[in-house]
């Protein structure tokens, strides 16, 4: 049995804590391996590795820095089948979605790389004579790097790469569900030539590792991508850092009477039940237009009864398992919310007797905003179904939820699409695709409830440097601004 370590100061060693927790295959209920339960004493070494080594990795030339990720992007390429094996084994996913994750973290490390030779300031006009006014980025710090299990290498890339491009340094605390996939990528990590405490991987609980990490007076920024009241309570006891937050979503897809119907059938189904439902980015609410809601509703349970339940190592598997037991009793304990708030089960449902955290592809029909089914983050195989009058009634059912991280609609109307867009709150708008989906160049994040910040893309560079502001005057007299006009 493998046991992992934690990674500080460019040393793969044991925690202090002297315990470890279990890594379990949630296809299987076997252990995968054993990885260390990290304590606070594991995160102030890591930051203080992480400070050590902010001097000169801030001071490494931006390209040089895009060397290495660049780097990383090649291993990752050579070893993205293995990677892929091991992380359906350790999370559950499909092997085309893992392999598909392992992609996103190639093209961020791509992307991020050639960022080394941007950086972008900008320059712009000055109200006085004889001044010259621009913005230039600058590395944070040390950041904390907080991340879930259901992308368990690209989440991570698309923090610790944007991050180390901009210069600073990362301690990265992974989900207690995935280490195995943290390990993994600090693994390469080292192995292209991030300097020793540029990168260190503290694992274990969040109430330990993650509240001494967020708490540290020295860690200048938290990236955190998790559950809504996670990200509350680390805004309450951080103090002032910079927060880069994805905290989930309750994503709509509207499907108009004049939508191609296969096409939305298909994406409604691939966002609902892709990865078990469990993305921030999920469809787990489906609008329809009245005159359609009955054919659509039929032609998604025909559907839905279709998608196969099975290990993601499977050829044939539609749908692997949820992550662990309490997502598993999440899902069930669902389900009959829905039913006791009187949405009509229309198939799934149920835990299915097999091995493994599974739990049937759920579809509830006849569903009223006021429910918590439809409220509420389940992070499940589970999506509600609602009617809406017209256009004006779609928009104000998808805005009825505090949440707002992606949404889509199909139709064949400009009109309804262009006005989508302008009305939907949400960080990500889909024209006729699914909510899932989101590609590394473009920023990525929700409004309201869903986060504070973007991330990838050229967002991601913000998210992880610090802005500063730079006047020359070049007059050779005292002017003074707003005053000497
Ligand atoms: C998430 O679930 O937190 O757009 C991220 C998507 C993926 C990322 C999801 N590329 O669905």
């Amino acid at each position: 049995m493998q046991s992992f370590k934690i990674f500080v100061k460019g040393e793969w060693t044991t925690s202090q804590s002297g315990q470890t927790s279990d890594d379990l295959n949630p296809a299987t209920e076997k252990l995968v391996a054993t990885f260390q339960r990290g304590n606070e004493v594991d995160v102030g070494n890591a930051v203080d590795a992480a400070e050590e080594a902010f001097d000169s990795w801030s001071e490494t030339p931006p390209p040089k820095r895009g060397d290495i990720l660049l780097k990383v992007g090649r291993l990752l390429e050579e070893n993205k089948e293995s990677l892929a094996r091991e992380m359906t084994e350790e999370m559950g996913k499909p092997l085309v979605e893992a392999r598909g994750d392992v992609q996103e973290a190639i093209d961020m490390a791509e992307y991020m790389a050639g960022e080394g030779r941007r950086l972008l300031g900008h320059t712009t006009t000055s109200e006085l004579h004889d001044k010259f006014a621009m913005t230039v980025k600058r590395p944070i710090g040390t950041v904390g790097i907080i991340t879930p299990w259901n992308f368990p290498i690209a989440i991570p890339a698309w923090k610790i790469f944007p991050a180390l491009i901009c210069g600073d340094s990362v301690v990265f605390k992974p989900s207690s569900d995935t280490p195995r996939c943290a390990v993994r990528l600090v693994e390469i990590l080292e192995k292209a030539g991030v300097p020793k405490g540029a990168v260190n991987l503290v694992t274990g609980p969040g109430n330990t590792v993650g509240t001494t990490l967020i708490k540290h007076p020295r860690v200048r920024a938290i990236s955190f991508t998790g559950n809504r009241e996670t990200g509350a309570e680390i805004i309450r006891e951080a103090g002032i850092k910079r927060f880069g937050f994805e905290l989930g979503g309750k994503n709509g897809a509207i499907i108009m009477d004049d939508a191609d119907l296969d096409l939305a059938l298909e994406g409604v189904v691939w966002g609902g039940f892709g990865t078990t439902g469990q993305r921030c980015t999920a469809t787990s609410r489906v609008i329809i237009q009245e005159k359609i809601y009955k054919k659509f509703e039929n032609m998604l349970v025909e559907r839905v009864r279709k998608l196969k339940l099975g290990n993601g190592l499977e050829a044939n598997t539609d749908v692997g398992p949820l992550i662990n037991k309490s997502a598993q009793e999440k899902s069930a304990n669902y389900v009959s919310i829905g039913i006791s708030e009187g949405a009509k089960l229309l198939c799934g449902g149920k835990t299915p007797k097999m091995k493994g955290f599974f739990f049937e592809p759920t579809l509830f029909g006849e569903c009223t905003i006021d429910m918590r089914i439809v409220q509420e983050e389940i992070f499940g195989p589970i999506v509600s179904l609602m009617q809406a009058r017209d256009f004006d009634d779609a928009i104000q059912i998808i805005n009825a939820v505090e949440y707002g991280l992606s949404a889509s609609i199909y139709t064949a109307s400009i009109r309804n699409a262009f006005k989508a867009v302008e009305e939907i709150e949400a960080g990500l708008v889909y024209v006729n695709a699914p909510t899932i989906g989101a590609e590394i160049h473009l920023p990525f994040g929700g409004v309201k409830h869903s986060g504070t910040t973007r991330e990838a893309g050229i967002e991601g560079v913000n998210e992880f440097s610090e802005t500063k502001t730079v006047y020359f005057d070049y007059s050779g007299r005292l002017q003074r601004a707003q005053i000497d006009r």
